[in-house]
């Protein structure tokens, strides 16, 4: 009895856990063109839960040397497409710290170091990506 009850509570905890972060080799937008990457407000300890908030699509060659005044400084989780890269800078007109993605999932940019005592969470104000 007990294994059962504990198999069916992790039944539950399962369906409660979707991810949420888009796999990077299937990333398009809501028309279905492909995208290079896509940025999001939000993230969570929990990595099952992050890339939540508002996003940001980026598309391949975008070059933004200044972040939309609504997005500088607020972007806390990632995701670059397949074969795509990500190229932030910490300050706008691309000064600052400059940060290289390759393809693949960030779930929390406040596990990314910048500099020595730094993160990135909250710290993107300029980008470029190319695939
Ligand atoms: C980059 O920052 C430095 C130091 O704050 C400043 O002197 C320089 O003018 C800035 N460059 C641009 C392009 O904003
Ligand atoms: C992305 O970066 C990797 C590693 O630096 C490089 O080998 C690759 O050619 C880059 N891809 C593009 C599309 O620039």
């Amino acid at each position: 009895m007990k294994i059962a009850a504990a198999l069916l509570l992790c039944a539950m905890c399962f369906l409660g856990s979707e991810a949420q972060c888009p796999d990077p080799s299937t990333l398009k937008d809501a028309e279905g063109t492909k995208l290079c990457a896509r940025l999001f407000e939000d993230s969570n300890y929990y990595y099952d839960q992050s890339c939540g908030g508002e996003f940001l699509n980026i598309y391949p060659n975008d070059d933004v040397p200044i972040i939309p005044w609504r997005w500088n400084n607020r972007v806390s989780s990632l995701v670059v497409s397949k074969l795509c890269n990500l190229t932030v800078w910490s300050r706008i007109k691309k000064n600052g710290t400059k940060k290289k993605f390759s393809s693949g999932i960030q779930y929390r940019l406040k596990e990314v170091s910048q500099g020595l005592i730094g993160d990135w969470d909250d710290s993107i104000s300029a980008y470029y990506c190319v695939c």
